[in-house]
C-alpha cells in the first residue's frame, strides 16, 4: 500500500534498511581502524566532485608508517589506489591497502586497480565495503585473492556506505539518491496565504543549505516553485563552492525564459535543465532552448505531468547521483506519493504565520488516517541558529543489503579481522 498516493500500485518505502554489519567494527585491531578512518577522511574530501563516480581513499601503510596515500578527486581522475601506489613507488612491495571501496577490475576511464595492486607486491587489502557496481561485486577482491594477496573486507562499512549512499542508490535502486528539503513555520507553512516566502529560517540554516547545494549533483524543484519565488538555485558561499545542476519540473514548458533559474546558466559553470513532457508546446520548448536551457523529454504520467520515475532514471543515465529536491508541496507530494524520496531535511523556524489557505510542505491527496503515516528513520535533531533541523530517512540507501558473496565471488570471505 502505497500511503499518500490513494492507488496503492507503488511500493512504499521499506522501513529500516536490510544490510547489518557483518563484522562489528570493534572486532578489528585499533590500528586497522586507524587506518581506515584515514582512509575514509581522504575519501571525504571529495564530496560532491566525484560524480558519477564512487568517493575513495587509500592508504598504503608498511611497518606502521603510510607509505603512500590518495583519493578520488574527480571522475577521469587517477582512482585512490593509483595515487597511493604512486607515491609509495617501491615501499608499496608488502604493504597493506586500506582502501574504503573494493578495488576495481575492469578498464573503465583508468587500468584496473586490482592488477595494478598485484603487480606492485601489495601483501594485505583491507577494504571498508564491496563495490556495488555490477561489473564488480566482489570481483576486485577475488583477483586479488586468487593472486595470493589476503583480503578482509568490512572494516568501518557503515561509515563507507553512508559516505558513497547516493552511488549505492543509483547501483542498488537504478536511480538517484532523492533528498527533500524544505523550510517551514512552526504552525507548518513552507509560504504566507499569499504566497510570500522569504525567508522562513535565519542565515545558519541557509548557510547549511549552500553547503549542501556544494555536494549534490542536482538541485530540483517544480515550475510552481519557478512562477511563485523566480530562484536561481546557485551555490552561494563566501568561497564560491560548486553549482549543481538545476531542474524545473515542468509539463508544459511553462518556465519563463527570462527566469532566474535559466538566466543563471550564462553564469554557472552547470547548466539549467528544464524537465517538459512530449506534449510541451514546441514553440515555448524552442524559447527555452533559446535562452540557454537544455529541454528533457520524459513519458508523460496519465494525467499529463513529468513521470517522476522515469525522469530519474533519466537523470540516473545522464549520471547524476543524488538529487536534492527543493520543493514546492506538489512536487513533494507526487515523490513521496510514487516511494521516491529517501531522506528528508526539514527546517523548522520557530515562527507562526496561519492562514487557513497557506500552503504545507507536502500536498497531493494526502493519507486518512494517522496510522497509515510515512515514518522516518535514524532521526536527528540539530540547532542552526534560531532554527531547528529534523533530518531522518523514509529510505536509506546505505543499509540496502548487496548479498554478493555467495553469487559472483566465491572463495572471498566477508568476515574480516585477522
Ligand atoms: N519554504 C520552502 O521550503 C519552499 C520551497 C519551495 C517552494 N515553496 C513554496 O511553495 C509554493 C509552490 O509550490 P507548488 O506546490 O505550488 O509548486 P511546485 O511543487 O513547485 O510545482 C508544482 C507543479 O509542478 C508540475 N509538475 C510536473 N510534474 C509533476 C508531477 N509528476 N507531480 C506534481 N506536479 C508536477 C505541475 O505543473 P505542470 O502540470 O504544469 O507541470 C505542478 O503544478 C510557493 O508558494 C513557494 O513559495 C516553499
Ligand atoms: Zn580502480
Amino acid at each position: 500500500m502505497n500511503p499518500l498516493g490513494g492507488n496503492g500500485s507503488l511500493p512504499a518505502a521499506p522501513a529500516a534498511g536490510g544490510w547489518q554489519p557483518a563484522v562489528p567494527a570493534a572486532n578489528w585491531p585499533e590500528e586497522d581502524r586507524r587506518w581506515m578512518r584515514r582512509a575514509l577522511a581522504l575519501a571525504g574530501r571529495a564530496r560532491g566532485r566525484t560524480t558519477p563516480n564512487p568517493l575513495v581513499g587509500a592508504v598504503l601503510v608498511r611497518d606502521d608508517r603510510v607509505v603512500g596515500e590518495g583519493f578520488h578527486r574527480r571522475a577521469g581522475a587517477p582512482h585512490a589506489e593509483a595515487e597511493a601506489l604512486r607515491q609509495a613507488g617501491d615501499r608499496a612491495r608488502g604493504a597493506t591497502l586500506y582502501v574504503t571501496l573494493e578495488p576495481c577490475c575492469h578498464y573503465g576511464r583508468t587500468p584496473p586497480c586490482s592488477d595494478a595492486l598485484i603487480r606492485a607486491g601489495i601483501r594485505r587489502v583491507v577494504a571498508a565495503m564491496v563495490d556495488p557496481d555490477p561489473r564488480v561485486r566482489g570481483r576486485g577482491l577475488a583477483a586479488l585473492r586468487a593472486a595470493g594477496v589476503r583480503v578482509e573486507v568490512g572494516l568501518l562499512e557503515e561509515e563507507a556506505r553512508r559516505l558513497n549512499a547516493a552511488y549505492l542508490a543509483w547501483n542498488l535502486l537504478g536511480r538517484p539518491l532523492i533528498t527533500m528539503k524544505y523550510a517551514m513555520t512552526l504552525d507548518g507553512r513552507i509560504a504566507t496565504r499569499r504566497g510570500d516566502a522569504r525567508w522562513i529560517t535565519g542565515d545558519a540554516a541557509r548557510r547549511f543549505v549552500h553547503r549542501l547545494r556544494d555536494r549534490v549533483d542536482l538541485i530540483a524543484v517544480g515550475i510552481g516553485t519557478v512562477l511563485a519565488d523566480d530562484p536561481c538555485l546557485t551555490t552561494r558561499l563566501p568561497r564560491g563552492g560548486r553549482d549543481p545542476i538545476r531542474l524545473v519540473i515542468d509539463s508544459q514548458a511553462r518556465t519563463p525564459p527570462g527566469a532566474r533559474v535559466v538566466r543563471a546558466a550564462a553564469a554557472s559553470p552547470a547548466p539549467t535543465w528544464i524537465a517538459v513532457t512530449e506534449r510541451a508546446p514546441a514553440h515555448r520548448v524552442r524559447a527555452l532552448e533559446a535562452a540557454g536551457a537544455q529541454v528533457l523529454r520524459v513519458p508523460a504520467t496519465a494525467e499529463g505531468r513529468v513521470d517522476l520515475a522515469e525522469l530519474l532514471v533519466e537523470l540516473g543515465r545522464r549520471g547524476i547521483r543524488h538529487v536534492l529536491v527543493e520543493g514546492g508541496a506538489a512536487i513533494h507530494g507526487a515523490l513521496l506519493a510514487a516511494g521516491l524520496a529517501d531522506h528528508v531535511l526539514a527546517f523548522i523556524a520557530p515562527k507562526l504565520v496561519g492562514g487557513a489557505g497557506a500552503p504545507g510542505p507536502v500536498g497531493g491527496p494526502g493519507v486518512d488516517r494517522m496510522a497509515g503515516a510515512l515514518r522516518l528513520h535514524r532521526v536527528r535533531l540539530r540547532r542552526l541558529g534560531d532554527d531547528w533541523l529534523v533530518e531522518g530517512y523514509l529510505r536509506d540507501p546505505a543499509t540496502l543489503p548487496l548479498d554478493v558473496f555467495s553469487a559472483t565471488a566465491p572463495g572471498v570471505s566477508r568476515a574480516g579481522g585477522p
